[in-house]
């Protein structure tokens, strides 16, 4: 488990360092993205780890709102109710699963990568006195600890582009499903044809966020179907969602002293215009989707 209270700034740079271009990330890549300055992003843009959603360009909703917006459109994507039981495949510090929680009223196993959000979920669910509606636990989505069935419905809510088999995780969730069950997914994807600058930019993503590739609405299209989902409604919602890496950059800036401090100025200030680059890059965009398990 990484613990960046206890290594020195040697140890966090060559931990948190990019990888090469292609190269599937394990476990520990991924936990080491969000305990190490993945925790400087979040302190900068609030306990939704993921992106915001506007209706156009005149929308001026608040981070906050936008963020919520988007968990919003899960939930009503899932059309949980009081009672059934759901799976959160990357819950992150668990803000969305209790979300969910309060809106509908159902019961949430949330999985993750890094022990530490584990450990923050748990106390954000103690907090809100939903301990008992609303677990986390520590589990890899590509081969999961449930029995078959076990679950109404799932959600993977930006978590899917640090797997390095997505085919093999919606095959687990499948398997974790009752038939009937709805699924929601929110992703950043490639969207093509990408030029060299395109490329570029999406490889800065793979290299630095623990990612193997982005997926395209073309390949959930194929492997949603292939694990037994019906019912698709997938939404290609980039010129909704990309401002949010604008704004995100904007926020980091406030903390660049401590992004700086973990991972050397260099690398600090190529996050940054990368994460600005991204924004009006219409190679790296986002999908919205779901489905039914038949
Ligand atoms: C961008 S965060 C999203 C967190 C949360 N869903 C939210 O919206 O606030 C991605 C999450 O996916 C988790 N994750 C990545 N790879 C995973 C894997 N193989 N198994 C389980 N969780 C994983 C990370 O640990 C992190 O919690």
């Amino acid at each position: 488990m990484s613990n960046i209270s206890n290594s020195t700034p040697a140890d966090l740079n060559s931990r948190v360092r990019a990888r090469a271009v292609g190269q599937a990330p394990s476990l520990g890549d991924v936990t080491d993205v969000y305990d190490g300055f993945g925790r400087i992003y979040g302190a900068a843009w609030g306990p939704n780890l993921h992106y915001g959603y506007w209706d156009d360009d005149a929308d001026r909703a608040s981070i906050e709102t936008a963020t919520d917006r988007l968990t919003d459109m899960m939930i009503e994507g899932l059309r949980g109710q009081a009672g059934q039981r759901v799976l959160d495949v990357g819950c992150g510090i668990g803000h969305p699963a209790l979300r969910l929680v309060q809106k509908s009223g159902v019961d949430v196993i949330g999985i993750t990568v890094s022990r530490l959000q584990v450990a923050q979920a748990n106390e954000l669910a103690a907090g809100a006195g939903l301990a008992d509606k609303a677990t986390f636990q520590f589990a890899d989505a590509m081969d999961m600890p449930f029995p078959d069935g076990s679950f109404d419905s799932a959600w993977a809510f930006e978590s899917m582009w640090h797997m390095p088999d997505r085919a093999q995780v919606l095959s687990e969730i499948s398997r974790v499903m009752r038939p009937g069950g709805r699924l929601a997914i929110a992703d950043l994807i490639e969207r093509g044809p990408v030029s060299p600058q395109g490329r570029k930019v999406l490889d800065h993503v793979c290299t630095n966020y623990a990612v193997k590739s982005l997926g395209t609405i073309e390949e959930y299209r194929g492997a949603l179907l292939a694990h037994g989902f019906v019912d698709l409604d997938i939404r290609d919602v980039t010129a909704n969602c990309n401002r949010t890496l604008a704004l995100m950059a904007d926020a980091v800036e406030t903390r660049r002293d401590e992004l700086s401090a973990l991972v050397g100025e260099e690398r600090a200030q190529s996050l940054l215009d990368f994460m600005r680059l991204s924004a009006v890059t219409p190679e790296q965009g986002y999908v919205f989707l779901t489905a039914t398990r038949a």
